[in-house]
């Protein structure tokens, strides 16, 4: 079959299209990314020869390049990666968060009514549920908590949801959606705090944490997300919300201590910062339904993730070291540099 993934020049739709292509031999993949700041051609270095992919530079929100493209390859099934995807910068510039996950959602979403994809599924967030207290342990969201929305970024993902589910009422489309908890893993951009913090600390520069460093964030490692897709893909119920979370809550200090432990770099370089503008206390994701109806568990444990992880920033410096020297400087002085 013939899959097409939107945003597949990024963290998490490059680790898809490896695994796809790896999991499911035979089948086609085309991947359309606009190539934005986030998006890296070089991290699909693998796998742009192989005469199965094809790559095609395009933005979501443009419909007639989508009218073209499903006229060419007639998908049977799409998955929707593309996105603007850090917080951070949807509170300095929501504009573009609109435009990308919201009005690019719903082109995706008429290209494939006009075509008549069988299958679409939208890649979504867990901090559509807004946050939790860090006093209720207890507490986690499930598919049925309210949609409470903290920032720009959330609040664009969660009206991606809504249409989606909304043509699914409205027109029996064929939609599914996940919303998943924070991602870590091979080929994440360094602006987001796993790998911000270990290409710091191996340049020995300062590791800013945010606030007190006692927010919570639940980790899953990259590659049991995209099982978890592949599976709701293949075999989750249409008009359906799963969740998908790694069951693996740590402060963010805790992290970033763990981190300086694993690379021999000691403590002092922490420095509290300035906190975020509106920060999510604590994400905690309950994945039952995924577990039980479709018999989905995540199985890399943390140990194992973040030592991948790590070896693969040690093993791929010049990734991003490319990365940090362009762009994404002035992003870096710009936000962090009078903090
Ligand atoms: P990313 O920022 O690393 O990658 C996004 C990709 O989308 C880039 O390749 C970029 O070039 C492309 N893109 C952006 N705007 C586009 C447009 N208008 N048209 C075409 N392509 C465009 O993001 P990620 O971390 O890989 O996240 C992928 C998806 O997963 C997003 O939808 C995000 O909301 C969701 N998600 C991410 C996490 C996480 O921890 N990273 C967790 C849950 C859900
Ligand atoms: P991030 O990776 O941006 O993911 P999200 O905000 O989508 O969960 O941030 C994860 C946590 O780390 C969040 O609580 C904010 C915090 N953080 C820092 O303390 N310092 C940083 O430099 C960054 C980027 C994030």
């Amino acid at each position: 079959m013939t899959v097409l993934v939107t945003g597949g020049a990024g963290f998490i739709g490059a680790n898809f299209i490896f695994y796809w292509l790896n999991a499911h031999p035979g089948d086609r993949m085309v991947c359309l990314d606009r190539l934005t700041y986030a998006g890296n051609l070089s991290t699909l270095r693998p796998v742009l020869e192989r005469p199965e992919f094809r790559f095609v530079k395009a933005d979501i929100c443009d419909r007639e390049t989508l009218d073209r493209l499903f006229e060419e390859e007639h998908p049977e099934a799409v998955v929707n990666f593309a996105a603007e995807s850090h917080v951070d910068r949807s509170i300095e510039d929501p504009e573009v968060f609109l435009r990308t996950n919201v009005m690019g959602t719903a082109a995706l979403l008429d290209a494939c009514r006009k075509y008549g994809t069988p299958r679409f599924h939208q890649v979504s967030t867990d901090e559509v549920y807004g946050d939790l207290p860090l006093d209720r342990p207890e507490l986690r969201f499930t598919e049925t908590t309210n949609l409470h929305a903290s920032s720009p970024y959330s609040a664009s993902k969660a009206s991606a949801d809504l249409l989606t589910l909304a043509y699914c009422r409205t027109y029996g489309f064929p939609g599914t959606i996940s919303r998943c908890s924070n991602n870590y893993g091979p080929c994440q951009f360094p602006e987001k705090l796993i790998p911000l913090m270990i290409a710091n600390a191996l340049q020995n520069k300062p590791l800013p944490v945010y606030g007190t460093g006692k927010n919570v964030r639940d980790w899953l490692y990259v590659e049991d997300h995209c099982r978890a897709i592949d599976l709701i893909l293949r075999k989750g119920r249409i008009g359906e919300v799963y969740n998908i979370g790694g069951d693996c809550e740590l402060e963010n200090i805790a992290l970033v201590r763990r981190i300086c432990r694993e690379l021999g770099k000691p403590e002092s370089l922490i420095t509290y910062v300035a906190d975020r503008k509106g920060h999510d206390l604590r994400y905690a994701i309950d994945s039952g339904k995924l577990r039980h109806e479709l018999g989905w568990r995540p199985e890399t444990g943390f140990e194992e993730g973040i030592r991948n992880t790590i070896r693969w920033y040690l093993e791929n410096r010049d990734w991003w070291v490319e990365i940090i020297s362009g762009e994404y400087r002035d992003y870096y002085e710009k936000m962090y540099g009078n903090r």
